[in-house]
């Protein structure tokens, strides 16, 4: 916890996303990738695969952009350098290692964005009881040969959501709708793109007894969105996100993965 917050206090990052959590929820998540290294490992493997499928298929060699890049556990950096000549890393903020681990690879540009533009107007418009119309802002992404949403689908609406729900007079039943609506707009905005687009997303978080083999919780990651067509039957998964004692002493927490090349990419 004293690493944690040492972090925190002297990581130089915008206040407004420190303020919004956003600084908390990387930090939590190099901290927990750290100490789940083994649990998280065949998930990191699977993405990285799958990715470097996708980059050795597509035609053109100019640009890749990674949105919800993080700390690159489940990007094959190395690979995709080499395959373009241009990779665009996309996030709301950049991790300092993210930023040491990129010096060494030409071509990679790293942009802080919000991909749904909502996060600066939450506040306000929460406080007057309504929420902004969810949007997708893809940075780079309409003349890239290959676009990848990496395993953000479902965190998209997750700091928003909790502006939203502190700062405003609003129903949790709206703002989930809301959340539905990010995630929406998301897939349609990857659907309309021109390139090839890749799509590795959760979809739901069970929790297990460890003793049992009883699901304990089943939560709907995507808030009962539908996840596009796929040019190929997609990949499934298990990703072990959580053994027994990290959450919670005798439940272990999984996600149910998913991962293919959307079916409208160029
Ligand atoms: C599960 S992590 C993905 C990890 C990442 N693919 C990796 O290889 O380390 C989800 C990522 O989505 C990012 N994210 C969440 N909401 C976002 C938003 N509105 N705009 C941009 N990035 C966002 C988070 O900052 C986080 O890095």
């Amino acid at each position: 916890m004293l690493i944690e917050w040492l972090k925190h206090t002297l990581i130089r990052c915008p206040a407004a996303l420190k303020d919004a959590g956003v600084l908390y929820d990387l930090i939590a998540l190099e901290s927990r990738a750290h100490r789940l290294r083994r649990a998280w490992q065949p998930h990191h493997e699977t993405c990285r695969h799958l990715i470097t499928a996708w980059a050795e298929q597509t035609p053109g060699r100019d640009c890749a952009v990674i949105l919800g890049s993080g700390l690159l556990l489940e990007i094959p950096l190395e690979v995709l350098t080499r395959t373009f000549r241009r990779v665009v890393l996309v996030d709301l903020f950049h991790m300092p290692s993210v930023r040491r681990a990129v010096r060494s690879f030409p071509g990679v540009e790293l942009c802080e964005t919000d991909l749904t533009g909502c996060l600066d107007r939450m506040a306000e418009t929460a406080a007057r009881g309504s929420l902004p119309d969810p949007q997708a802002v893809f940075p780079q992404a309409v003349e890239a040969d290959l676009v990848i949403s990496a395993n953000c689908l479902s965190q998209l609406s997750l700091r928003p959501a909790v502006v939203a729900w502190h700062g405003g007079a609003l129903i949790p039943d709206r703002i989930r709708q809301w959340e539905a609506q990010v995630i929406a707009a998301h897939l349609t905005a990857l659907q309309a793109l021109p390139g090839r687009v890749g799509l590795i997303c959760d979809t739901a978080r069970i929790g297990t007894h460890i003793r049992t083999g009883a699901v304990q919780e089943r939560y709907d990651l995507v808030h009962g969105v539908a996840l596009p067509a796929f040019a190929q039957a997609p990949l499934h998964w298990d990703w072990q996100v959580a053994p027994a004692g990290e959450d919670h002493r005798q439940i272990r927490y999984h996600h149910t993965m998913t991962g293919g090349l959307l079916a409208s990419g160029g």
